[in-house]
């Protein structure tokens, strides 16, 4: 095979903040993206399939609050995965520099590709935008790709948590992770 032949076959990778409503069949994207997440093992909170209709609410909800931010990936331009900041409520004026990452997946379908990463380095960038200098996040025990990403993306483990989690009637241990970011 050429290398023009290898280029080709590549699949185009993209990131995007959602910041309007996503169209219908975007949507849809998602929540099948999110769907295989959690069939395959979940390890970003959910543990059962969510109706549709929840999971529908949960990422129209997500990206329309102003105190989140939503990124997904696409994978030639289909939605394959996502994570999101959640930034401190205005009353929490002492934690007001920490963002916190939740909901971070690729479908298998599109991983090993680098997705994750990208996802992680732009909604980094943003909170880095917003003047955040802390970003924290915590995962389950047995997510160990994505706990192998994070350590090399520079998050500490600061702590542990023995019952962090409970899945098919056991607890899971999770782990806390920070990261500070660099100046701007
Ligand atoms: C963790 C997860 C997000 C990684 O997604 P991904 O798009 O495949 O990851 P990337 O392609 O960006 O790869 C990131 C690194 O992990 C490595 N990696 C990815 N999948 C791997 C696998 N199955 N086995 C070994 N290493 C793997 C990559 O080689 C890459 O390493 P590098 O930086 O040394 O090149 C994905 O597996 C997932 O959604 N898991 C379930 C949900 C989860 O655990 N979320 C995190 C907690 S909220």
């Amino acid at each position: 095979m050429t290398q023009n032949a290898i280029q080709k076959n590549k699949p185009e990778l993209t990131i995007e903040h959602a910041q309007v409503e996503l169209s219908l069949s975007d949507l849809n994207d998602l929540c099948d993206a999110t769907d295989a997440a959690i069939q395959d093992g979940g390890g970003f909170g959910w543990v059962n399939l969510p109706a549709r209709e929840t999971l529908e609410r949960f990422w129209n909800g997500a990206i329309v609050m102003p105190q989140r931010d939503v990124f997904f990936s696409r994978m030639d331009g289909s939605i394959c995965g996502a994570c999101v900041l959640v930034h401190p409520p205005q009353n929490n004026e002492a934690q007001s520099h920490a963002v916190q990452l939740t909901s971070h997946f690729v479908a298998p379908w599109s991983r090993e590709a680098g997705l994750a990463k990208m996802l992680l380095q732009r909604a980094e960038k943003q909170a880095k935008s917003r003047q955040y200098t802390v970003v924290n996040l915590d995962v389950r025990d047995t997510q160990v790709v994505a706990i192998k990403l994070y350590e090399s993306q520079g998050y500490e483990n600061y702590a542990t948590h023995p019952a962090y989690a409970y899945v098919d009637d056991h607890y899971v241990a999770g782990h806390y992770f920070m990261k500070i970011l660099d100046a701007v």
